[in-house]
């Protein structure tokens, strides 16, 4: 039994992000705003500090800054163990799961047979649902369990189910990762699914296997409805290992369409993945917020942490907007984030020293190639700057990065002739995450500095810039 009490003061602790009070933590899962509360389920181990027999674990928040750890919500059963998924509110007890009087949060998640995939078989993949009648904190498995069989695919997971309505009729549609396409299925019910389509464009990113589909709407800049289909995958990002690309097309109730014709990643860094968004979130909020998980498949189970492993990115808003002829997905940090902020300090020059090791910075760059460096009197350096067409994040000498070759990297991300009104920096004890004109490019880095940041070194930018200090959440 592992206590939910944690002082959430190890070095490398994340201050101002999530993370699980102890073992080990990936993907985030079954998001849904429901009653005031924004609930946070996540891809759980809860016996050790590395990958293992998944569970839910859970934890609430009424602001997306704040969280209050709950145990776990979801355990492994006969049928396998919980991977992710996703929850969504059955107003209209369609399910019958609950009744009309207290209608169910239903959560629709990957069972994984370990013992048949042990035993070399390969449909060792199906989606199980589980449903809650009191607000999200207990949850009873379907009877009728799983929903969705195997049809004989090794890589078959990670259900995404968005309520959809599309000229008057509603249905339940779910996103499902299989090897490397996306298949959408239907259903009235949540309990009996229709497979649809699936969508797998020659000219997508494949350098590894397809995993944690989102499906979604937004308004386009002109006023026009778009749907984005977020795909992770995992190896194959632009930095190496695990990323997130995204598509912007139309969805018509059965197939996602798109003109997009290369490829657009959600995030440039290497430390945003299996990320999507909060469902339920009711439409005067307005927003699709949309949460990752800090870390790369490439050396996720060997950072530098005892008590607990990874954490998860600063709540983002998304958001389209358009560069030329093509829409882009921006993602910004929540507005929320200013509820943390200290007194802000206008910093002057070219040398700041920071009091603070929790930061929020915006910078105005002039044209031309700038770096922000932050360092110590140990010589742990982080980097983040413009050369040529290019935003980077060096981290080669950040801290430890000895625990896996190649942690030690410069990443890049092309600016497209992109022009950069703003950059903006939120820094941590173990992340930087770095944003260019509201989210319009964004990089998510994990750092392990073990003294801490204690002087930035600005170049290129303008005489006069802000800066944050961030409390504490815990
Ligand atoms: C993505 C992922 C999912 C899977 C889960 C298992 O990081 O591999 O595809 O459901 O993690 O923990």
């Amino acid at each position: 039994e592992i206590s939910t009490f944690n002082e959430y003061n190890e070095p490398f602790r994340s201050q101002f992000h999530f993370s699980p009070p102890a073992n080990w933590m990936n993907d985030p899962n079954g998001m849904v705003f429901h009653k005031g509360e924004y609930h946070l389920f996540y891809q759980y181990y809860p016996d050790s500090n590395v990958w293992g027999p998944m569970h839910w674990g859970h934890a609430t928040s009424k602001n997306l800054v704040e969280w209050e750890n709950l145990p776990f919500a979801i355990a492994p059963d006969s049928l396998g163990w919980i991977f992710s998924g996703s929850a969504v509110f059955d107003s209209e007890n369609s399910s019958g799961l609950g009744t009309a009087e207290n209608p169910p949060l239903v959560a629709i998640y990957t069972y994984h047979d370990n013992v048949k995939g042990d035993a070399g078989r390969i449909d060792f993949q199906t989606q199980g649902i589980a449903y809650s009648l009191d607000d999200g904190v207990t949850w009873d498995k379907f009877k009728g369990n799983p929903v969705l069989a195997n049809p004989g695919i090794k890589d078959f997971r990670d259900p995404k189910v968005t309520k959809v309505e599309i000229e008057g009729k509603t249905a339940w549609i779910m996103s499902l990762a299989v090897k490397d396409k996306i298949s959408f299925y239907s259903s009235p019910n949540l309990i009996e699914w229709t497979h649809e389509s699936d969508f797998n464009p020659a000219w997508a990113a494949y350098g590894g296997v397809w995993e944690c589909p989102d499906l979604f709407p937004l308004t386009s800049p002109e006023g026009d409805q778009k749907w984005i289909l977020l795909v992770s995958i995992n190896p194959g990002g632009p930095n190496g290992g695990s990323a997130t690309q995204y598509f912007v097309g139309d969805f018509d109730g059965e197939s996602f369409t798109t003109n997009q014709k290369d490829i657009k990643w959600l995030d440039h860094g290497t430390d945003n993945y299996a990320g999507v968004t909060w469902s339920n979130v009711p439409d005067s909020d307005g927003r699709k917020l949309f949460i990752g998980w800090m870390s790369n498949w490439d050396y996720a189970q060997v950072v530098p942490t005892e008590v607990w492993r990874s954490a998860m990115t600063f709540p983002r808003t998304l958001s389209l907007y358009r560069e030329g002829e093509e829409l882009w997905l921006a993602s910004n940090p929540v507005k929320e984030l200013e509820q943390l902020r200290d007194q802000p300090s206008v910093v002057k020059g070219v040398k700041v020293v920071l009091e603070n090791e929790l930061l929020e910075i915006s910078l105005k760059p002039k044209a031309g190639d700038f770096s922000a460096t932050f360092e110590n009197e140990y010589g742990e350096i982080l980097v983040i700057g413009k050369r040529a067409d290019e935003l980077f994040i060096d981290r080669r000498n950040s801290g430890l990065t000895d625990f896996k070759d190649g942690f030690a990297s410069v990443m890049t991300a092309p600016l497209n002739e992109l022009k950069i009104n703003e950059l903006r920096i939120l820094l941590d004890r173990s992340s930087v995450e770095v944003f260019v004109n509201d989210g319009a490019l964004a990089m998510t880095a994990l750092v392990f500095p073990e003294h801490g940041y204690s002087d930035l070194l600005l170049d290129g930018f303008e005489a006069e810039n802000k800066l944050y200090s961030l409390k504490s959440i815990w």
